[in-house]
Parts: structure tokens; C-alpha cells; sequence
């Protein structure tokens, strides 16, 4: 039975939402009447029109009963700039700090305020349109976390262009499916950036992007925007003295950001977009491996983008908040750009990574900044847990109210971590469980509202109506673990993929008819709390016993000497499916027999002796994407020797996999 933390008062003192009652009255009333919910939060933004009466919301789940679509504020008319720029600075905030802006090199950084960041945005959008892109178009960004980027994806917006970022650090094959796929007008990147000591030339990955889409998928990009970035940074390694020499020039189609913006005007009119008109695509990986360009639209995005961050934040005007995550990801979309704005938030932006100039820049950051909510993801936290405590020593931290966690179920250890050496023991920790599809956070702790238990994601967020189902598709009421599903649409959820609607309803919407299908299993406990225990791919079935990966990898990691565990299904003449384990070490443990036999008692000892692992496997590193994604597909792989892994691109460092073969016992 875990441990229930209630919020302290530290944290209840500040909050919007101080009750658990008061929470539960606030998300029933989203469920039976969402109009008068969610016009409370419509009514701080401006309509050019408002929306068609009796039609705030329209929808089909069910698809028997034919095709899948949502409609939120069907008719409304408005331009998500004008409300998240334009009314901030009208209403007197112009002179506020939309970000500060951290470079990788401790030396560099500056800011900007709403005022010149609507500015900007109006520049940048101004000359897209002289371009000729306009409402509909698609524009893709290629960008390390520098201001020009939100301001490319605001400007994007502002003419109704539909922005696709493409996380920095795919490979130019994964950035010219990406382009080809949606057809993208224009490409905008930077010279480079470094990320720690390491130089990254990204203007070379779009050369050989735009190549490949032109000669191997018949699509040509019209423009490639460079920022010259390079030139106003500090190096952090060696480097060339002239930069511009590490990449080449194509005349005609490259142009430089500060060129192409200086003569434009700083006024620039917004397009009229309606409530459901696209806002941006995003793509992410679907288990076919053809990415799916998720999209997402125009109000409901608003709104929803809006309200979970003033309640799952509890952002209150002069607070610092700060997101880790790359604008690459949709974190980096929701929680960097659209909801801090719309919220009025000044935020930290971050180039750099945890580990430079030294392990402590996390802390570093927070007390430069004095940051009240930090969002981060489990894989940051378990990394730097490794290096143990005097990192944090050396900072003031007390400026922290809200520390937040997304990306994967974070394990026990890391949340007491979090919780009691970053947060002192006086911070709400907010486990958000959502994806690229839901837009925003589904399931989550509040911080002032809801108890937590370490690893639980905790409650639905307002609008939202959680169900688990079995494998039969019959609903699990009270206790209980299976599939996790929604049975309503809320604002934020996406509408289709980019140019296939089919794929859409056939992924999400056909395994159990009337039910959006998150792919994710859950438990529900005896007090309520949710449990998001992992991908359902990543669960399985030893002896009958249904149960999660991560369950397992969590209880692994409570023992002091293992850092960080990935566990996997391998299959089982009797069992039907095995434990198969691999495990990296703290520094200066060895791996031991008696090792191995200590975890597999604690695993009989915490879950049962179903749970006793196979195999439990050194590990020097674990396959992981670039976003810090275990790669589970190739753990299998190994786990059964096979080493038909297909492609390693995507990997972080691919070395690691060929260590992992040789390490098998
Ligand atoms: O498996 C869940 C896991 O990440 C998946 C979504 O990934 P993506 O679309 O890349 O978005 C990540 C950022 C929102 C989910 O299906 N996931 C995300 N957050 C959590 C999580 N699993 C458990 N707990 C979380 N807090």
C-alpha cells in the first residue's frame, strides 16, 4: 500500500484549488454541463464571432455508428495570437517577460517581453506571407530551443500556416519523410547549436533533408530560413574561427532570418481562423513505423491548453515557470509556447542540457531564476540522481512550489527523490499522464487539490472521463488494472492525422467501438488514484498474471544499487511470457551473482513470486531515443538473441545495442 502525501501548506496557501472536494465538484460539473465549463474559460479570450448556438460541442466516438470527428465551438471565430500576444499586451502586460532565454553556455542568455515578441511574431509572419504562404500552407521547423522558434511557430499561427516541428535531433531521412509527407512549403532552421560540448550542424541535416525529399520523394521544398545562431554564442568546444564554413550556402533557396525580417512591418493582421481550422501538426511514432502527423486545432486547443496549465501549475502572475522539454516534443508545443502565453507567464527556455558545464546546471537555472514550477521528465530526474545529492546542495532551491513529471510512469524512487531532495519535502509533485494525441494533460495530481502517491498519475483533469477496460472490452469498475480509454472527447484531444482519416479511426477509435484508445494499461486502486502502468506492448502475461513492465522496473530500482532498469516480455514454453531485465548500475557497484539473487528476492517479496525475473542483465546503457525513450523493440530483440534489430537510427547511441549482445548471459 503506498504512501498518501497531501499537499503542504506551503503549496495549499498559493493554489486556485485548495480542496479535494472542491476539485471533485469542479470536475463533475466539467463532465455534465461542458458548455458552461468551458465557456468560463472562452470567455477571457476574444471571438470575432462567436459560436453557433447549440453547437459549443459535437462529436462521434462510436465508429459503428460512423465516422469519428469532435467540434468544439463549431462557427467561433478567432486567431490564437491575437488572444495569447495581442490582449496581453493591450490589457497592459507588455512589458512583462514572456521568456528568458538560457543558453547552453551559462554566459549566454537574454529575454524577451510580450510586447517585442508580438513584434517579432508580426515580422516573421509578415514575410512568410510575402512568401506566399498563407492559411492552410505548411511550414516546417527544424530548430534548436531559441526564441526564434516559438516566434516561427506564433508567426505560423498568425497567417494560419500549419507549423510541423521536427525535434532536432532526427536524422535528415526521418526530417524529409516528414517534410515530403505534409508537403511543406518552407523549412526554417538554424546555422547550429551546440548541446553541451557537442556542435551540431543543423543546417547541414537540412541540406541533406530538402535533397532527399527532392530526389528520392518527389517533393521540393521552396525556402530553407536560416538563423544565424552560431555567430552570438559563446563555443563550448572546439571550433573553426568562421562557422559559416561548416556548411554550405545554396543561393536561391536559403535565406538568412535577420535579412529576410529587417524591413518588415511590426504590424501584421491575423488571419481569421475558424474554432476547428488546423493550429499545427505534429508527428509522432506509430508502431507501423510510417509517423503520424497528429492534428490539432484552433480553440479547443486554446482552452484546454489554457486550463490545465493555470490548474495543473497553479501559475500565479510573478512566478517563473520553466519546461525542460525540446519544442520538438508536444510539451515543448502545449507547455513551452501556447500555454504559458495564453496564460500570461513569464517561463525560462533552456538550450542546454542537465549535464554542462556541470551536473548541477538544472539547480543552477532554478536558483538563477528563482523558478516557482519546474516540469521535467522522469529520465532527467533518474540521471541525475546518479550523481548523487551535492549537486543540489549547492543551490538555493526554495523558490520551487510545483515540480511537475511527463513522458513515462516515474518510478517510486525518483519521485521521492524529486519530492523530497529537489522539493524539500514541500512541493506538490504533478505526475501528468498525456500524449501528442490528447494535447494536454489527461490524468494528473493538482497541486493544492489532490493527494499523490509516488508513481500514481493520480486523477482526470477537468473534462476528461477515464475508464479502464478489459481485454474483452467490458468496463473494470473500483479496483482494477487494464486499458486505459476515454469516453468523451475534451477540448485538447486531436482530430485526425494529416491526410488520413482512415489511420486515425483505425488506431484509436476501432478496438473498442465508442472509446478514444490511449494504448496505455492503467490501475485503479481502492482510493481512486490511477496508475498508468506503461504502453499496453509493454505489458504481459507471466502465468496468467497480467502485469506491467514498469511495475517491475520501479521495484528494481529500489534497490540503491541499480540506477536505472528497462524490463521486457520474452516468450515462455510454461509461463507464456518471461521476465527478461536489464539493469544499469550506480557508479562504483559491480554486478554480482548475490546481486542478481537480492533483486530477484525483493521482486518475489514486493509482487509474488509470479514476478521472479529469468534473466537479469547488465546493461552499460539502455537503447534509447533521442527524447530519452527506451527502445523496447530492440530489449526484445536481445532478450531473445535475435539480431535482426532493423534500424538503429533513431537511437541516441547506437553503440550500446551491439554492448548489450555481448553482455548476455
Ligand atoms: O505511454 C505514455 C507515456 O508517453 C506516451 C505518450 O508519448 P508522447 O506522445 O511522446 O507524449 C509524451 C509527452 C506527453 C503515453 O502513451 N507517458 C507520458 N506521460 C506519462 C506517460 N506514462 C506514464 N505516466 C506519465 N506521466
Amino acid at each position: 500500500m503506498s504512501r498518501v502525501y497531501h499537499p503542504s501548506s506551503h503549496v495549499v496557501e498559493k493554489s486556485r484549488l485548495s480542496s479535494f472536494n472542491k476539485y471533485k465538484e469542479m470536475h463533475k460539473k466539467s463532465l455534465e454541463q461542458p458548455e458552461e465549463f468551458w465557456s468560463e474559460i472562452a470567455k477571457d479570450f476574444y471571438w470575432m464571432t462567436p459560436h453557433e448556438p447549440g453547437k459549443f460541442l459535437s462529436y462521434n466516438f462510436d465508429i459503428n455508428k460512423g465516422d469519428i470527428f469532435v467540434k468544439w465551438m463549431e462557427g467561433a471565430k478567432t486567431n490564437i495570437t491575437i488572444n495569447i500576444l495581442d490582449r496581453k499586451v493591450r490589457d497592459g502586460f507588455g512589458d512583462r517577460i514572456a521568456y528568458y532565454w538560457e543558453g547552453n553556455h551559462p554566459e549566454d542568455y537574454s529575454r524577451i517581453t510580450y510586447k517585442k515578441l508580438l513584434e517579432q511574431v508580426c515580422k516573421f509572419a509578415n514575410m512568410l506571407r510575402s512568401h506566399g504562404v498563407g492559411k492552410g500552407d505548411r511550414v516546417s521547423i527544424y530548430m534548436p530551443m531559441i526564441l526564434e522558434t516559438a516566434v516561427c511557430m506564433l508567426a505560423c499561427a498568425r497567417i494560419g500556416a500549419i507549423h510541423s516541428v521536427v525535434f532536432a535531433g532526427f536524422s535528415s531521412d526521418s526530417l524529409a519523410e516528414r517534410m515530403s509527407d505534409c508537403k511543406a512549403k518552407i523549412l526554417v532552421t538554424a546555422d547550429g547549436a551546440w548541446r553541451g560540448e557537442k556542435l551540431l550542424i543543423l543546417k547541414n541535416t537540412c541540406d541533406e533533408a530538402m535533397e532527399k525529399a527532392r530526389t528520392k520523394l518527389n517533393h521540393t521544398v521552396e525556402k530553407c530560413i536560416v538563423v544565424a545562431h552560431l555567430d552570438r554564442v559563446t563555443p563550448c568546444g572546439p571550433i573553426s574561427d568562421d562557422v559559416r564554413t561548416l556548411y554550405k550556402w545554396n543561393d536561391g533557396v536559403d535565406l538568412w532570418w535577420h535579412e529576410v525580417i529587417k524591413d518588415q512591418s511590426i504590424i501584421c493582421a491575423p488571419e481569421c481562423m475558424d474554432a476547428e481550422d488546423p493550429l499545427f501538426m505534429l508527428y509522432t511514432s506509430g508502431s507501423t513505423g510510417k509517423p503520424k502527423g497528429v492534428l490539432h486545432t484552433t480553440a479547443g486547443y486554446l482552452l484546454y491548453a489554457t486550463a490545465t496549465f493555470r490548474y495543473v501549475f497553479d501559475y500565479d502572475a510573478k512566478d517563473i515557470y520553466w519546461c525542460t522539454a525540446d519544442v520538438g516534443w508536444i510539451t515543448g508545443h502545449t507547455y513551452v509556447v501556447y500555454a504559458p502565453l495564453a496564460n500570461c507567464a513569464t517561463s525560462v527556455m533552456f538550450e542546454g542540457t542537465p549535464f554542462y558545464p556541470d551536473n548541477d546546471r538544472y539547480w543552477e537555472v532554478v536558483e538563477k531564476y528563482k523558478v516557482t514550477q519546474m516540469y521535467t521528465a522522469p529520465t532527467a530526474i533518474r540521471s541525475l540522481m546518479k550523481f548523487g545529492e551535492q549537486y543540489l546542495a549547492k543551490h538555493d532551491l526554495t523558490s520551487l512550489r510545483v515540480l511537475g513529471s511527463v513522458g513515462e510512469p516515474i518510478n517510486p524512487e525518483a519521485w521521492y527523490w524529486y519530492y523530497n531532495l529537489v522539493g524539500s519535502g514541500r512541493c506538490s509533485i504533478v505526475d501528468t499522464f498525456w500524449q501528442t494525441e490528447t494535447g494536454g494533460h489527461v490524468l494528473t495530481s493538482l497541486p493544492g487539490a489532490t493527494p499523490m502517491k509516488p508513481g500514481a498519475a493520480g486523477f482526470p483533469f477537468f473534462g476528461v472521463e477515464p475508464i479502464i477496460l478489459d481485454e474483452n472490452g467490458k468496463v473494470i469498475e473500483g479496483p482494477g488494472e487494464g486499458y486505459l480509454v476515454f469516453s468523451r472527447p475534451w477540448p485538447g484531444i486531436m482530430r485526425t492525422l494529416y491526410g488520413d482519416h482512415e489511420r486515425y479511426q483505425k488506431v484509436y477509435f476501432s478496438k473498442f467501438p465508442g472509446y478514444y484508445c490511449t494504448g496505455d494499461g492503467a490501475r485503479r486502486d481502492e482510493d481512486g488514484f490511477l496508475w498508468v502502468t506503461g504502453r499496453i506492448d509493454d505489458m504481459l502475461n507471466v502465468s496468467g498474471h497480467l502485469m506491467s513492465t514498469s511495475e517491475v522496473e520501479s521495484v528494481l530500482t529500489e534497490d540503491t544499487r541499480v540506477s536505472e532498469a528497462a524490463v521486457v516480455s520474452k516468450p515462455h514454453p510454461q509461463k507464456g511470457e518471461s521476465l527478461y531485465c536489464f539493469i544499469i548500475l550506480n557508479e562504483g557497484v559491480s554486478f554480482t551473482p548475490n546481486l542478481v539473487n537480492d533483486l530477484k528476492k525483493h521482486i518475489r517479496n514486493r509482487i509474488g513470486a509470479f514476478a521472479a525475473p529469468d534473466v537479469i542483465q547488465y546493461a552499460p546503457g539502455l537503447p534509447k531515443t533521442r527524447s530519452g525513450k527506451i527502445m523496447r523493440r530492440i530489449l526484445r530483440k536481445i532478450a531473445v538473441g535475435d539480431t535482426d534489430i532493423g534500424d538503429t537510427s533513431t537511437l541516441a547511441d547506437p553503440s550500446v545495442v551491439e554492448e548489450l549482445y555481448k553482455n548476455r548471459p
